[in-house]
């Protein structure tokens, strides 16, 4: 059994969490949306053909905040196919993901199911294939009340009231040779500025989000970033930050060490930003929003057979990764990441959501189950609002394939003032050991260790199916605590992921 230590301090404030960290993504990709949200007929769907389990499951995370409707697919989308009586909406082959699109669901049906599910939208536009133009038409048909032409074709299309959408992201990905409408960085910059600006006269207060390299790995990695914000640096409020997790070498403890590059990545796009902030003598600092983000590897060989040799089939199985274990130690640790940024970093969405690459499963016609990364998620998402208190950690370290002196435990405290409630979070990377870690929260006067809960398997590559869908499962590991005084000691299981609440002890 190894040990270690962790300091909370009161008054060591890193960052006040911006509850849109715990946000997501729907996209119109395989079976997120059809017989994902959406499945007319289903026993549980409502009059709307919304899926109530899946509604039920996502309200269960908390989710404040939903990207729609892409990712790669918003690069050939024409938003007005989506609108308008359902039996005249245009079938579309969309080419991203060589499926064929039928708009049974657009942006009138989505945000009808995000109220359902007590969300708002993060709209994304197609700066690919379109332009300026189809993005003040979706704006205004989206947000503004009545008495134009955009507006009244909404009131015109049944919904009344507009749905005032107030993040939007000014494309997807487009430094990715792999986009539709791909362009350089000074090329996209400049439409990025001159969409903003427009978008702008409109409403002054929206929050725009420039796209950012999909990946910390791209040839033009912060070039991009510098030569896009040179453009719109006085337009935009966000910088994106897109990055997917693989354990192609099976090599776990490497797999575990992956959000130290995921760390490394939100400080040099904070830097770039500062950067282009210094040279234009700005003012405003440019937040982050890390608009996708998972673990994505399990199944790119079929994914690549299904859309070659079963093309332009509606709503396919794309993207349907199984979760297993240690996949949901990986967005333990980004989680845990993403609050240690949680000054500049402000939005984060997990993609996605519903089937694709994500915490929650559907059989169209049938069931549904939790993945492994269900969890991590939903205890941060409920217990991670708050303070963050900068992490005094000490604690033995690894070397891997890719870095040096890994810290075995990953961990940080969010301290809630209004709940009472100052919860640590901790991943144990050893996989063969135990650990001690010794919990010194003497600032909190009375405190005291109320509960600690766990994701424990002896197996990393244990998955949670439809078959059996409590494999993987939360346990309640309380009454394990030694200590008093202001410390206290508790152990947590190798490989392990762990939330571990201290409350004052008149509540308890
Ligand atoms: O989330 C899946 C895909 O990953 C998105 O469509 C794209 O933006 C990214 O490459």
């Amino acid at each position: 059994m190894s040990k270690a230590k962790i300091m909370l301090e009161k008054e060591m404030k890193t960052g006040t969490v911006d509850k849109r960290l715990f946000s997501s993504f729907v996209e119109h990709l395989g079976r997120c949306v059809y017989t994902g949200l959406y499945e007319p007929g289903h026993m549980t769907a409502d009059s709307d053909g919304f899926r109530g389990d899946v509604m039920e499951s996502v309200r269960e995370l908390d989710i404040p905040l939903i990207r729609y409707p892409g990712g790669n697919f918003v690069s050939g989308y024409r938003w007005e196919d989506g609108v308008g009586p359902v039996s005249a909406r245009p079938k579309r082959l969309d080419l991203a993901w060589r499926t064929l699109e039928n708009n049974a669901v657009g942006i009138n049906e989505f945000a009808k199911w995000c109220k359902n599910v007590d969300a708002e939208i993060m709209m994304a536009l197609n700066l690919g294939t379109r332009g300026i133009e189809s993005a003040l038409d979706l704006l205004e048909y989206c947000n503004h009340p009545s008495g134009s032409f955009m507006s009244d074709l909404r009131v015109g299309h049944g919904v009344k009231e507009p749905h005032n959408i107030k993040i939007w992201c000014l494309g997807n990905e487009m430094d990715g040779t792999w986009q539709m409408g791909h362009k350089t960085a000074r090329e996209y910059g400049r439409l990025a500025a001159e969409t903003g600006r427009a978008m702008k006269m409109y409403d002054p207060a929206l929050e725009l989000v420039a796209c950012g390299s999909s990946g910390p790995n791209m040839p033009t990695f912060a070039e991009w970033e510098a030569e896009t914000l040179d453009e719109a640096y006085d337009i935009v409020d966000y910088l994106s930050l897109h990055q997917y997790f693989a354990n192609r070498n099976n090599d776990t403890s490497a797999y575990l060490a992956c959000s130290l590059e995921t760390d490394r990545f939100i400080k040099t796009v904070i830097s770039v930003c500062d950067y282009i902030k210094a040279k234009k003598r700005g003012k405003k600092d440019i937040m982050l929003s890390f608009d996708e983000w998972n673990c994505w590897f399990h199944n790119e060989n079929s994914d690549k057979e299904t859309m070659e040799k079963h093309p332009w089939s509606v709503a396919p199985r794309l993207l349907e990764d199984t979760y297993t274990f240690e996949d949901a130690l990986v967005v333990g640790c980004t989680l845990i990441t993403f609050l240690k940024n949680a000054n500049r970093l402000k939005i984060a969405c997990l993609a996605q959501l519903i089937n694709v690459i994500a915490p929650i499963v559907t059989e169209p016609g049938g069931g549904i189950f939790r993945q492994s990364i269900f969890y991590p998620f939903m205890h941060v998402s409920k217990y991670g609002r708050g303070t963050v208190l900068f992490p005094v950690i000490s604690s033995s370290k690894y070397d891997c394939k890719d870095f040096c002196d890994v810290p075995f435990l990953e961990a940080i405290g969010v301290w809630n003032e209004e709940h009472g409630e100052l919860v640590l979070f901790a991943v144990n990377r050893d996989i063969n050991s135990s650990m001690t870690i010794s919990c010194d929260i003497k600032s909190f006067g009375d405190y005291e260790a109320a509960w600690h809960i766990a994701l424990e398997s002896d197996d990393l590559k244990a998955t949670n199916t439809l078959d059996k869908p409590d494999t993987i499962l939360p346990v309640n590991k309380s009454g394990t605590f030694a200590g008093e005084n202001g410390v206290y000691e508790v152990t947590i299981a190798k490989a392990s992921w762990n939330v571990i609440c201290f409350k004052p002890a008149k509540i308890l």
